[in-house]
């Protein structure tokens, strides 16, 4: 395909046509017991800033202004080898346990009553919390759901209220367990084995609250080997008993075969995380048609991101005697054009608002996270922040309309022929619109027009975007805010043709506020 100096892209509002309401747990994030996401990360008892409960009150600012809403907790791989009996009672009594997945030491100082409270004084977001099904099962659970969510009056609900928390924590969204597909996981199982697993924790779990939204897991990304079977054979066995089916996914570049990095196809990585939605919903309606079910079950994308796996900052600590606390691990620094990935990605979550109803960014703080901490000194935004905090802010009770998006196309290896420019709009929870949208390409930029509904007279269009020349620029921890939103001054409503213009530099990420 010829390059053209200068892309174009035609985005139609059109309110007659909705995807979804857009769900608030679509802005989810996971904090899971690795590296420094927990220790050093959210809870660092002597930090400058922490309060009476040792939670760091500079990353309790950013958490609030990325606008997360769910937690996703305590793991990720380190579930399946975790005693959540471990990390309630006084600490000073806790044991340090051996953590598996991630070479390191536990030491339970942070459990359930300190999350449950974090999550409380951060402005009271909602736990999803992860079960064993790796090296437990169906009693250790249930054990968990009684001493969570049971008021009073049972051995673990007193037990808890022992331990300081009189009131049930009410968790209403459960994993049942993580990534069990994955050769890496610690009990990992067969489809046949985990589902019939999964299907007997589902339904004792529901013996004690009906109610309870449960989350069986799918793949561990679209690539495995298993996926499609895995999904069939699993909600075939747990299909009543389920309301999501989790998908996970990382996106870094891949290599051409000279060994550079093809940042194109990378730029374009939202195509397989669509892709990857649209085959597990048509599982999902499959496994329905069959059952004869008229119950629905949605995708809980419960871990996503840009994540280098395989660099050094992933590297597990190795060697029997080495199993350090809180080591730095997976603490990739994010550059502009990861930031604008993320951003794209985003936008397919939106744009498939009907099927994923909820979502968690892997991870909250250090750990391949949109917040860096430093041990004793500050906490700053990574690149990724601005995408996601933008898009939580704006869309967070809005209604996804369907995108009529015209794009000249960009070549990539892998995926071929993809949309230049990918964009989605959103009408807000007050009326005003919001439009979401990517410049893929790596060398051009994109004159992106944006037709209004007849009628409309914007009071205001406000853009901003994502964007560097340096599309490796970074914010580290001596330059924190050379990476960010800046106001984009190409914006504005041509009258005449009842449309909204604005140059897309080539790899950037824009937020239109139009009201
Ligand atoms: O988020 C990091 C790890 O990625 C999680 O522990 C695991 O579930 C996934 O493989």
């Amino acid at each position: 395909m010829a390059q053209k100096n200068l892309l174009a892209a035609r985005l139609v509002v059109d309110d007659d046509f909705e995807v979804g309401p857009v769900n608030d747990r679509l802005f989810g994030s996971f904090v899971e017991h690795l590296g420094r996401c927990v220790y050093t990360g959210i809870y660092e008892p002597g930090h400058p800033t922490a309060d009476s409960h040792g939670f760091r009150g500079d990353v309790i600012e950013l958490v609030k202004e990325l606008g997360v809403t769910t937690v996703r907790y305590p793991g990720g791989n380190f579930v399946s080898g975790y005693r959540w009996e471990d990390g309630v009672g006084p600490k000073e009594q806790r044991p340090r346990r051996l953590d598996l997945a991630w070479h390191s030491t536990e030491t339970n100082e942070f459990g359930l009553h300190e999350m449950a409270k974090w999550l409380e004084v951060t402005g009271g977001n909602e736990l999803m919390e992860a079960v064993n099904l790796g090296t437990r099962g169906l009693q250790e659970a249930l054990d968990l759901l009684e001493y969570a969510n049971v008021p009073d009056g049972t051995a673990l609900s007193e037990q808890r209220r022992a331990n300081g928390a009189d009131k049930p924590f009410n968790i209403r969204m459960w994993c049942l367990g993580n990534e069990m597909d994955g050769p890496w996981q610690l009990g990992h199982k067969s489809a046949e084995d985990y589902g019939t697993l999964a299907a007997s924790v589902a339904a004792g779990m529901r013996q004690i609250d009906p109610d309870l939204e449960l989350v069986v897991c799918g793949s561990s990304n679209h690539g495995m080997p298993t996926f499609g079977a895995w999904e069939q054979t699993v909600l075939e066995k747990t299909y009543e008993n389920v309301d999501f089916i989790s998908c996970h996914a990382y996106y870094q570049p891949y290599l051409n075969e000279d060994g550079t990095r093809d940042m194109a196809s990378f730029l374009a990585s939202s195509v397989d995380m669509d892709g990857f939605i649209k085959d597990v919903a048509a599982t999902i309606d499959a496994t329905k048609a069959r059952l004869k079910s008229t119950h629905d079950v949605h995708i809980s994308f419960d871990e996503w991101n840009v994540w280098y796996q395989g660099e050094e900052p992933s590297k597990v600590p190795e060697g029997i005697g080495n199993w350090p606390v809180a080591p730095r691990l997976l603490e990739d620094v994010y550059s502009a054009a990861d930031a604008v990935v993320v951003g794209d990605l985003l936008i397919a979550l939106l744009k498939n608002a009907d099927r994923v109803h909820a979502a968690s960014l892997a991870q909250l703080v250090n750990v391949i996270a949109p917040i860096m901490t430093e041990p004793s000194g500050p906490a700053w935004r990574q690149t990724t922040f601005f995408p996601f905090s933008a898009t939580a802010r704006l869309a967070k009770g809005g209604t996804v309309l369907k995108p009529k998006l015209a794009a000249d196309r960009v070549d990539t290896p892998r995926y071929g022929a993809v949309d230049g420019v990918n964009a989605v709009a959103v009408r807000c929870a007050n009326g005003s619109l919001a439009i979401f949208a990517a410049n893929r390409s790596l060398e051009v930029s994109a004159a992106f027009e944006i037709k209004l509904p007849e009628g409309t007279e914007p009071a205001f269009v406000e853009a901003q975007t994502l964007h560097n020349d340096d599309p490796l620029a970074a914010n580290t921890l001596d330059d924190q805010n050379r990476v960010r939103l800046q106001p984009n001054e190409s914006a504005g409503y041509d009258a005449a043709a009842g449309v909204v213009r604005v140059l897309l530099p080539a790899v950037s990420w824009t937020v239109l506020h139009i009201s």
